[in-house]
């Protein structure tokens, strides 16, 4: 049996063109300037249309999407997004995380993330009390579990930092020890790097240590995290194998400042004897046909012991 899947992450899809002064205060201000002066020459809306057809080709059990699909975080920003998550796929195929910017300061829950509430929900739930409850999110599809991890919390200016929080670490083992013992491929996945000293300071997770160690322990076939804009491959060795842990860039960068140009990954899966073996397809912009393309695959074969019994 093969499965495929694929990670987009930090699309920042939404237009601030009719945003309102009143709409501008606190943290949003700073968010604001950025978008006017940097941000919307960066994130194209030709990318992301490019991204869509570019994923239509392809049959997957499930889109994963990493969070920031906003910029400040406002109501018709979450609408905005709403209904570019509705081009992409029914809620049961679009899996979703926030990332910190969509939660830039505390706003009504009704107004923001209840938009995205079928996409953020687990398997057979339907939770109507905040993102606090939503997570861990569980799916599961054929032999692979998506465990999802919300990392967005509203920080002070100038700070991109995400927590996890207690209640999600608490309830996290559990969640990875079950689909272990139901013999899945356990993918996790979060806005922000899981790996402590990985990430800048301001831009950390701050449980990141907490994270770590929880999946040294319980282990996880596959990491995946956005929020630098950056393509990234690390290893975690844990008790259980080792488990990649892999950040794509931005899915609508023209690469500018700085920043790689629009990426994402697409996932094979297929167990082998006492092993997984994992072919990752990069698939990057291309800015001279418009049109996404090759940019690498590699395949992994990852051990793991369960899988002998
Ligand atoms: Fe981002
Ligand atoms: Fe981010």
């Amino acid at each position: 049996m093969r499965q495929y899947f694929a990670q987009v992450s930090d699309p920042h899809l939404s237009s601030l063109a009719a945003v309102r002064a009143r709409d501008l205060l606190n943290k949003r201000a700073l968010g604001y300037l950025s978008w006017r002066r940097k941000r919307r020459f960066e994130h194209r809306p030709e990318v992301l249309a490019a991204l869509a057809r570019d994923l239509a080709d392809r049959e997957l059990e499930q889109l994963l999407v990493t969070g920031d699909l906003t910029h400040i975080g406002l109501p018709d920003e979450f609408e905005q997004a709403r209904q570019w998550l509705h081009a992409l796929g029914d809620p049961a195929a679009v899996a979703l995380v926030p990332g910190n910017h969509d939660a830039c300061v505390a706003a009504p829950w009704q107004d923001t993330f209840a938009l995205w509430q079928d996409y953020m929900a687990s398997d057979g739930a339907r939770s109507t009390s905040g993102v606090a409850a939503d997570f861990p999110s569980l799916r599961v599809r054929g032999e692979i579990a998506f465990i999802g991890l919300s990392t967005g919390c509203p920080t002070p200016p100038l700070m991109a930092t995400g927590t996890l929080g207690e209640q999600q670490l608490s309830r996290l083992p559990a969640l990875l020890r079950d689909a272990s013992e139901r013999g899945l491929f356990r993918v996790v996945y979060l806005h922000h790097c899981p790996l402590v000293g990985k990430e800048k300071w301001r831009k950390r997770l701050t449980d990141a240590a907490q994270i770590q160690a929880l999946l040294e322990e319980y282990g996880a076939e596959l990491v995946l995290h956005g929020h630098g804009h950056r393509a990234h491959f690390n290893e975690l060795q844990t008790r259980h194998g080792t488990v990649p842990v892999i950040a794509v860039p931005s899915a609508s960068a023209l690469g500018l400042h700085g920043a790689d140009v629009a990426q994402y990954n697409r996932y094979e899966v297929a167990r082998r004897e006492g092993s997984w073996e994992l072919r990752i397809d990069a698939r990057r912009y291309q800015p001279e046909t418009g049109d996404f393309g090759e940019a690498g695959s590699r395949t992994l074969l990852l051990h793991r012991n369960q899988l002998n019994s």
